[in-house]
């Protein structure tokens, strides 16, 4: 906010950018004027239509959509995961810790993640290298580090990877799609296929889209929280310590991470009507990205922001966003960094990060965390 004040418009990439946490609740606040649906102002307007899930849709169509999944998030009935992704994280840390060093991403937060959310949905989690590749190819380019202002350029680049990405996508699930029509099992697909809203099955469609949807965002960003809280202790090894000796600490301490370190550092909105920000006029139609990394360090809601404090109170970070499209994984993503971490320093005695070598982070418009951290 400092550098660009709390408004300003991207020449480069065309849109308009909003800092600052008040700036902030307000795009997620207001779905009439600041829309998440760009398809009536966007170039290729019918691949946007096509790929649209709960992300990119207002209501009521979003809250329609929404409601057939929130069941399987909430707290209560993640509770009954807890003991099979406590299961999990202790098969992976039994495939490494012998080893003395691992890297923390490849080896343990990645998979951990990406088992559970194949568990839910029902598809082969032995299918999870192709996962990760096609995660990665969504949101992390491999070629370049991306600036605010080489954003134009490397946007058009990832045009063309996204829509391959989400055709092979598509195809993956429409096998297993076809495969549950047949014989439906207890899993979140299952559940897609058969739910109705107003007498109405979802179309195909729809379902690829979602279950594409449910299966990159509960990827890479639970992956980057867990590889964040691994910066965060390194960097406060303090922390670390304090929370060794008392683990009740944890949650809180995965919340100042949030904060922090957020996973995913930006929304994004498209204006319905013309609107004044600060005093800037923004027209209808525009593109509005509201960095929730920057509310995230707003000095009148966080004091002191740059201090990492685990017992910060209040702490209404908008890591997970805010409004009608609050992360609907917000409570999986909490649950597994949890019991990923207690059960980690449990079994490890001198958990460090490997100085020797450097941490290479990914290169992403919208994620933020480490893509290699040897420890
Ligand atoms: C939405 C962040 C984990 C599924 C969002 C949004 C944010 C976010 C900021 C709001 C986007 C917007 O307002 O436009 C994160 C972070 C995570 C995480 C930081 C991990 C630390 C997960 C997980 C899942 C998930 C584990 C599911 C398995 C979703 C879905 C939405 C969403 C489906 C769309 C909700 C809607 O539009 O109504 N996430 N997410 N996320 N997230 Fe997450």
């Amino acid at each position: 906010r400092e550098t660009y004040g709390p408004v300003s418009y991207n020449q480069d990439g065309k849109f308009w950018e909003v800092f600052g946490y008040d700036n902030v609740l307000m795009l997620t606040s207001d779905p009439e004027t600041f829309s998440s649906d760009g398809s009536p102002f966007v170039e290729r307007a019918e691949s946007w239509e096509e790929d649209k899930t709960i992300l990119n849709l207002d209501p009521p169509r979003h809250r329609q959509l929404r409601s057939l999944v929130t069941q399987a998030f909430t707290p209560r009935a993640l509770a009954r995961m807890t003991a099979r992704i406590a299961a999990i994280t202790n098969d992976l840390l039994d495939q490494t810790i012998q080893r003395g060093e691992m890297d923390l991403i490849a080896d343990f937060s990645y998979p951990l993640p990406v088992i559970v959310i194949s568990e839910m949905l029902g598809v082969p989690s032995e299918d999870r290298a192709r996962f990760k590749k096609w995660s990665d190819d969504m949101v992390i380019s491999e070629y370049e580090d991306v600036t605010r202002d080489n954003l134009a350029a490397y946007n058009a680049r990832m045009q063309a990877v996204v829509r391959r990405t989400l055709d092979e996508l598509y195809d993956y699930f429409r096998v297993i799609l076809a495969q549950r029509r047949v014989l439906p099992r207890v899993d979140l697909i299952s559940d897609l296929l058969a739910a109705q809203i107003d007498g109405q099955s979802l179309t195909e469609q729809e379902i690829l889209s979602f279950c594409a949807l449910l299966l990159i965002a509960g990827n890479i960003t639970t992956t980057n929280l867990i590889g964040n809280t691994m910066l965060c202790f390194d960097e406060n090894p303090d922390t670390l310590e304090r929370i060794q000796a008392q683990p009740d600490l944890l949650p809180q301490a995965i919340e100042e991470i949030l904060r922090y370190r957020a996973p995913a550092i930006l929304i994004g909105r498209y204006t319905t009507r013309n609107v004044t920000i600060n005093e800037h006029i923004i027209p209808r139609g525009q593109m509005i990205i509201g960095w929730t990394a920057s509310a995230n360090f707003d000095p009148e809601q966080f004091p002191q922001p740059e201090r990492f404090d685990i017992e910060r109170t209040p702490n209404r970070h908008l890591a997970f966003g805010h409004g009608i499209h609050f992360c609907l994984g917000a409570p999986l993503a909490r649950l597994e960094a949890k019991i990923a971490l207690e059960i980690l320093l449990e079994r490890t005695q001198h958990l460090r990060r490997n100085h020797n070598q450097p941490i290479e982070t990914v290169h992403s418009t919208f994620i933020l965390g480490p893509r290699r951290l040897p420890v």
